[in-house]
């Protein structure tokens, strides 16, 4: 299977590693592919292709948004929406405001009775995303090797055959999905982002992850 991944950054970097060590053909998109980072992983990861935004979701027969929250619209804009259809689109972003953080806590752009993937199902009313990686760092994403089992990644989203492939390759991962029902319970999930990165500000500490005990 196909993956583009739409961002450049740590998490599309990390991700694209990820998605070819899993055995996927992968294209890593950017807005260009002649930046210094973008020629760097190339260089470093040969076997991953590397495009424009619009290339990389047309390559994609699973597709995962990796960009800023706050341009992630102008992302999709630029790859074409007509190019998201009927794919899974795995949505790992979070409405982080350009604000600085206070006391270690991020601000975000949307309010709780809203989230980032509601306002981007919107956008893409086609497209069967799926909420994942988003409350977590990029250095842990794949296969996070906890002493105490796999970690669970909260996901989201209408569709529930997307759902079920997504809990696949999270578990290809090493991780435990936990499905939190519709697009609605990112308004849940994506705060947690914030809740992950307070010891980080606060302390440097950047090595944990959520794990829901269960009777
Ligand atoms: N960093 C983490 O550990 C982490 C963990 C969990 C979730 N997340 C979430 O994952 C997402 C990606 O985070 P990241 O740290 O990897 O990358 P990022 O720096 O937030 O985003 C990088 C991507 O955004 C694109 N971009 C920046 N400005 C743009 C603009 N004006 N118009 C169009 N595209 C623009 C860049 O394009 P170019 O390629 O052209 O530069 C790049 O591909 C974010 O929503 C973040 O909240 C991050």
């Amino acid at each position: 299977m196909k993956i583009g991944i739409l961002g450049s950054g740590q998490v599309g970097q990390v991700l694209a590693k990820a998605f070819l060590n899993e055995g996927y053909e992968v294209m890593l998109g950017t807005r260009n592919t002649e930046k210094p980072e973008v020629v760097k992983f190339k260089s470093e990861n040969m076997a991953i292709q590397t495009g424009n935004f619009d290339q990389t979701a047309k390559f994609g027969e699973l597709l995962v948004l990796a960009t800023g929250g706050t341009v992630t619209e102008e992302v999709i804009k630029l790859a074409g929406p007509v190019n998201f259809s009927g794919k899974i689109v795995i949505d790992t972003t979070n409405p982080i405001a350009k604000e600085p953080p206070v006391n270690g806590v991020l601000k975000y752009f949307t309010s709780l009775n809203d989230s980032l993937m509601e306002r981007i199902q919107q956008w893409l009313p086609d497209a069967k995303l799926v909420k994942a990686f988003n409350s977590v760092g990029n250095g842990l994403m794949y296969k996070p090797g906890f002493k105490g089992g796999p970690p669970t990644m909260f996901i989201c989203g209408n569709d529930e055959e997307a759902k079920k492939k997504v809990t696949g390759i999270l578990r290809s991962f090493g991780w435990e999905a936990e499905d939190m029902g519709k697009a609605e319970a990112a308004r849940a999930i994506e705060p947690l982002c914030m809740l992950w990165c307070i010891p980080g500000f606060l302390r440097s500490e950047r090595t944990h992850a959520f794990k829901l005990l269960k009777k």
